[in-house]
């Protein structure tokens, strides 16, 4: 296949029936914008230069076209006059930008059409250039062909014109073979029809379809490529559309990675975006979202419901209920249930973030464990520490952030406080409740020097005849004001208990 001279991609309308002060083309499906996906299928044929038509929320749409397509060709459509007058201007800034920009095939597209593939843009301008046509449509058949342009062939099967449903007779709107809105010509050909059309029809409008006819009385070639899926050249012109094109598209990148060797147990509630990658033998439970960037590598298994945007998940890891954005996720490490990993979480090979621990910009080491009803922001935790239940890293002071740095092998107790900036060191124990907010030496114990009051027989004296009075006196409490004024000290306080653990699990 010849390299293509262009792809001009049209989206200079508003698109009013989507109701938003987003763009339509803009309108995110499965992981991309609509014109996302679009321009993604304009790079497949490789032509030499990608022209973006803009109009309506051009100072949105361009950028996001050129971040798609670095060195795309912006064509400004500064009033929407018809699809014909749209390409002249996508020429226009073509030729503008290289003399010899319609020498070759150019093609045409919309840019609300999500679902098409590069492989079709590919056989249709193979199947162009072969023939050696002037122009060929991307047609298509449909049951319900209403509101599509119609194709209209002669006896033999050559097709005449393409005719607008406003513009139509009966008889050519009982035709379903339709116009998707794709094309290749011929670049110079192109260019000198598009200034023979006029605005002569029943919406006052410059339309593209009429170079068909010119092509005709011309004499020049014209023909149709027939798409058996005429489903990815449907566009999206409101929220209904694009909730159906979704759900089409998102089942055929299931239906993708399941030939891949992923287990997807519920197709119906799993959503992957087309920019996920998954490795074989993974297993994506139900109520699974994996967006953006996501990787998920062998073994794995996400789910049941869990989001994960821009994560990468490491081989053998589990993923339970899960909500995390930007975290990486070592090999055979276990999060969830009920985890909440933010930007800049790296969890480290069998570790683990357990049920409702939160993370952000933290390092959690080889086999450490952050297991139940934690906070942590802006840590360090070394490889195999564990952190005890409930721990706050309170990492702000109100003014900054500061970070909290944890060493290995550490033991740190149930319901600390770790008031940033500090460090705990290597193989250090922490107490049960303390807060800790000096540095702890490597190997040294910290508890907050606290003692705890007895006050004997108080329930008796001060709640009497109440069920706990009761109890206490079955249990041969001690009598009402029987204070001896002996308040005990605690010895029995986090890490010193009998055991030596400092924490419940
Ligand atoms: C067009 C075709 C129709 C075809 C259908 C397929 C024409 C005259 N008709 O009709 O045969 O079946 O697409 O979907 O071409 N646009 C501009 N500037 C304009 C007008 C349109 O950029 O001045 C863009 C729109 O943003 C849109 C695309 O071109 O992305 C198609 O325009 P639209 O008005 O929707 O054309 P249809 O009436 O659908
Ligand atoms: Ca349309």
């Amino acid at each position: 296949m010849a390299r293509p001279a262009a792809v001009i991609v049209l989206a200079a309308g508003s698109g009013t029936r989507m109701k938003s002060k987003t763009m339509k083309v803009l309108h995110p499906i499965c992981g991309r914008s609509m014109v996302g996906h679009v321009l993604t299928a304009a790079v497949a044929v490789d032509a030499r230069r990608v022209v973006a038509v803009v109009g309506h929320g051009r100072e949105q749409v361009g950028p996001h076209v050129q971040e798609h397509v670095p060195g795309a060709v912006l064509a400004v459509q500064e009033t929407q006059e018809g699809t014909g007058h749209a390409v002249r201007m996508g020429v226009e800034a073509l030729l503008a930008a290289d003399a010899e920009g319609t020498d070759g095939t150019v093609v045409v597209m919309t840019g609300d059409t999500p679902l098409l593939e590069g492989a079709t843009l590919v056989d249709l301008v193979a199947d162009h250039d072969a023939a050696g046509r002037a122009v060929t449509i991307l047609t298509g058949e449909l049951d319900d062909p209403f509101g599509y342009g119609r194709v209209v062939r002669d006896e033999a099967g050559e097709v005449l014109a393409v005719v607008e449903e406003k513009d139509a007779t009966d008889e050519q709107r009982a035709v379903r073979e339709i116009n998707s809105g794709i094309y290749a010509f011929d670049g110079r050909f192109l260019a000198d029809a598009l200034g023979r059309i006029t605005n002569d029809n029943a919406k006052g409008e410059y339309y593209l379809t009429d170079v068909v006819a010119i092509a005709r009385a011309d004499g020049a070639s014209v023909g149709a490529h027939v798409t058996d899926d005429v489903m990815q050249t449907e566009g999206a012109n409101d929220r209904a559309q694009l909730a159906a094109l979704g759900a089409h598209l998102n089942r055929r990148t299931l239906d993708h990675w399941m030939r891949e060797g992923v287990t997807v147990v519920d197709p119906s509630t799993t959503w992957i975006d087309v920019t996920v990658t998954l490795e074989r033998d993974t297993t994506v439970l139900p109520g699974v979202q994996l967006l953006g960037a996501t990787t998920v590598a062998e073994d794995a298994v996400v789910g049941p419901d869990s989001t994960l945007k821009d994560c990468e998940v490491g081989p053998g890891a589990k993923v339970v209920r899960t909500h995390g954005e930007l975290a990486v996720i070592g090999a055979g490490a276990n999060v969830g249930p009920f985890s909440y990993l933010r930007p800049g979480t790296v969890l480290g090979e069998g570790g683990k973030i357990g049920a409702f621990v939160e993370t952000k910009n933290a390092r959690i080491g080889d086999g450490a464990k952050v297991p139940h009803l934690s906070y942590v922001g802006d840590a360090e935790i070394g490889e195999q520490t564990n952190i005890g239940a409930g721990t706050i890293f309170a990492n702000y002071d109100g003014v900054a952030k500061h970070r909290t740095t944890v060493g290995r092998h550490a033991r740190t107790g149930s319901n600390n406080t770790f008031v940033a900036p500090v460090t705990i060191g290597d193989g250090a124990v922490t107490g049960g409740g303390t807060v800790v907010r000096r540095d702890v030496p490597a190997g040294a114990l910290a508890v907050n020097d606290v003692q705890q009051r007895v006050v004997e027989g108080w329930v008796q004296e001060r709640r009497p005849g109440t069920p706990a009075a009761e109890a206490a006196g079955a249990a041969g409490a001690a009598v009402a004001g029987a204070d001896t004024g002996r308040d005990q000290t605690d010895t029995s306080q986090g890490a010193t208990r009998d055991d030596g653990s400092p924490t419940p699990g």
